[in-house]
């Protein structure tokens, strides 16, 4: 069976949306660890019901932070490894290693709000102030460019006159708890 690795920083839903895809076996796969840099990260809790290891390693001077993450890699050896919401850089060491195993899952059509400081709401926000029709989601693979890998899948959702960052935010969320498990399924396959 295929096992996979997560890394988030934030709430985790799109983790979640992951384990319930498995548990409910639409995919065929494990989960062998999460990996954050957040104490305080909503996807402990998520990893810890559904007794997924936990590894919390917090940004700190470059070599220590990537030989953590390269341990505890090589403890999981995952085949696929998912960013779901994870705010730091991947090592270089760690992108060259898992090369095309790596995936990312970010809030818009990518080329188009992508790159450093396009994050949670300032995607939206972005969107809505440039006057766009269109957003969705996307899942690339990782290389050493912030959301510049290869785009695997997306999903449009249309952004409504009346839309918040908030409300176009939540939309495409929706979307991309479905694109995020479909995605892995295609690659594991
Ligand atoms: C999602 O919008 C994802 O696209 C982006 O970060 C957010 C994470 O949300 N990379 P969650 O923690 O999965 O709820």
């Amino acid at each position: 069976m295929k096992k996979l690795v997560f890394f988030a920083s934030g709430s985790g839903s799109n983790f979640q949306s992951v384990i319930n895809a498995i548990e409910n076996n639409k995919i065929t796969a494990s989960i062998s660890g999460l990996i954050t840099d957040n104490p305080g990260s909503g996807a402990i809790e998520r990893a810890k019901k559904h007794n997924i290891p936990v590894a919390v390693i917090p940004f700190s001077p470059k070599s220590h932070f990537s030989i953590q993450i390269e341990q505890k890699l090589a403890e999981w050896k995952p085949d696929l490894i998912v960013l779901a919401g994870y705010l730091k850089k991947i090592p270089d060491s760690v992108i060259e290693s898992f090369k095309n195993r790596i995936i990312n899952i970010h809030p818009s059509l990518l080329p188009k709000y992508g790159g450093k400081g396009f994050y949670g709401q300032h995607v939206h926000r972005a969107v809505i102030e440039a006057g766009d029709t269109v957003s969705g989601c996307t899942v690339h693979f990782v290389n050493g460019e912030y959301d510049r890998g290869s785009i695997i899948k997306q999903i449009e959702v249309p952004v409504k006159p009346d839309d918040t960052p908030e409300s176009l935010g939540k939309r495409i969320l929706i979307e991309e708890h479905k694109l995020l498990p479909n995605v892995i399924k295609q690659l594991i396959k």
